[in-house]
């Protein structure tokens, strides 16, 4: 029995719905354990693309049972549209298969209007980007303790209450100080209704549902969101999410003890990409970067907004390793460096006159470092094919190698393709 997490190294969009749709087939249960449809992981299976924002990408395998832990925040809009996609495609969604935390808090249609409103408010330099999606409100209100929580479904009064003590405040915000209109607490009610009706038989305990799983000897896979360096705590902040995207977070977010987990798999993308704003040492504007953002296809799944593109940073690789201990590494996209020419891989930052290995601690450091790159030789081969090691060129192979020894961690999967079969399993 193994418990796996998969977690982003970067900023996001490293490619970890394809790894955690790969490792799919040999668990019992898939649990996403924070974020919520401010995440969009692009699976393609059998040539048939799915886009999946809320559902954990695990729903793909048959025999795989889903949770949202209660360290999403979980948009019901989304999550009835996302279930009903996945049944016209003949992907059961239903209760049976996935369960819904009692204690996962809602994303309510304030939250996204706060999003918007506060976004459009700041100045020009002070917008971070978010994907609008109420995500940040959605947790200021759990931390505030006066969020709704999906068990809240089943007791209407209750409900009815909280979208009302939660409107007195918002009400005022949104009228004195962002200019909108003041949103009623019936509207708001009647708009949640139905949902609470159809989500109520999804909801149960996701803690005792991992631990009947792992009595049956059953793998659990924690599929994690965004990226380290999109962690609240942890990443670029301010230019951050709003939740820990850390492999720690797995227990809390999720509801299981530290110690229940076996591998955890930080999921890397041969280069480095970045949505929204917020410093970012390496990124290109040249034609190198103009050849990962069109062959990679570097558009957000979520916003379709186009990623900013740059050489891979090894400081950035560092510290992931250094806050969640990966065991392994999956190298995504490596078939997109194919023909960009020399490659550069970022080994240390010049900041304040000094050299350094790691992202600097103050906030905002990282727009004052400059990279120190060294220069590898690159490829031309088509390796989308290439699904067993030694069919790699050698200069990929190198440039993996590399990767390996700078950040001190194996790579045991490497992605040449989009498609599952286009994954070669290191020994
Ligand atoms: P929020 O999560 O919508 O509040 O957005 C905060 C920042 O995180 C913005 O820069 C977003 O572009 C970024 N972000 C949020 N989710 C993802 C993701 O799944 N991939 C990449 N960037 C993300």
């Amino acid at each position: 029995m193994s418990n796996i997490i998969i977690m982003g190294s970067q900023w996001g969009d490293e490619g970890k719905g394809k790894v955690v749709d790969l490792l799919g087939g040999e668990v019992g249960l898939v649990v996403r354990f924070q974020g919520g449809n401010n995440a969009g992981h692009t699976v393609v299976v059998g040539g048939e693309q799915f886009i999946l924002h809320l559902m954990p990408s695990g729903i793909l395998h048959p025999r795989a049972r889903c949770c949202i832990g209660n360290g999403v925040v979980l948009d019901p809009e989304v999550f009835c549209r996302e279930a009903d996609t996945l049944e016209a495609k003949g992907v059961a969604a239903g209760p049976g298969r996935i369960v819904i935390s009692k204690k996962t808090h809602v994303i309510m249609p304030y939250h996204k209007v706060i999003d918007a409103a506060r976004e459009e408010y700041k100045s020009k330099g002070e917008k971070i980007g978010t994907t609008g999606r109420g995500i940040g409100p959605c947790y200021e209100d759990k931390m505030a303790r006066v969020g709704i929580r999906a068990g809240d479904f089943t007791n209407p009064e209750l409900l009815k209450a909280k979208i009302e003590a939660a409107l007195v405040e918002k009400n005022a915000l949104f009228t004195g100080l962002y200019g909108r209109d003041p949103l009623s607490a019936e509207d708001v009610f009647a708009w949640i209704e139905p949902y609470a009706a159809r989500l109520a038989p999804y909801l149960g305990d996701v803690s005792s549902e991992m631990q009947r799983a792992m009595e049956n000897e059953e793998n659990i896979l924690f599929e994690g969101a965004q990226g380290t360096h999109l962690d609240i705590d942890h990443g670029t902040y301010p230019y951050v999410t709003s939740s820990n995207c850390v492999a720690g977070n797995a227990s809390a977010g999720a509801g299981i003890k530290p110690g229940a987990f076996d591998r955890i798999i930080a999921i890397v993308k041969a280069y480095t990409t970045r949505v929204g704003a917020g410093p970012f040492p390496t990124e290109l504007s040249d034609a190198a970067g103009e050849h990962l953002q069109s062959v990679g296809s570097e558009f957000g799944a979520t916003t379709g907004r186009k990623r900013r593109c740059g050489w891979l940073d090894i400081c950035v690789l560092r510290e992931s390793a250094r806050l969640n201990g990966p065991t392994e590494i999956a190298l995504t996209k490596l078939d997109v460096l194919t023909g960009v020419g020399e490659i550069k891989i970022c080994t240390a930052y010049e900041y304040n006159g000094e050299r350094i290995d790691y992202p600097p601690q103050e906030q905002n450091g990282m727009a004052y470092v400059t990279p120190v790159y060294e220069t590898m030789p690159g490829w031309t081969e088509d390796i989308t094919q290439c699904t067993s090691w030694v069919s790699l060129p050698g200069e990929a192979k190198d440039y993996v190698k590399r990767i390996e020894r700078l950040t001190g961690v194996p790579v045991s999967i490497v992605s040449v393709g989009p498609d599952r079969a286009q994954t070669l399993v290191r020994k």
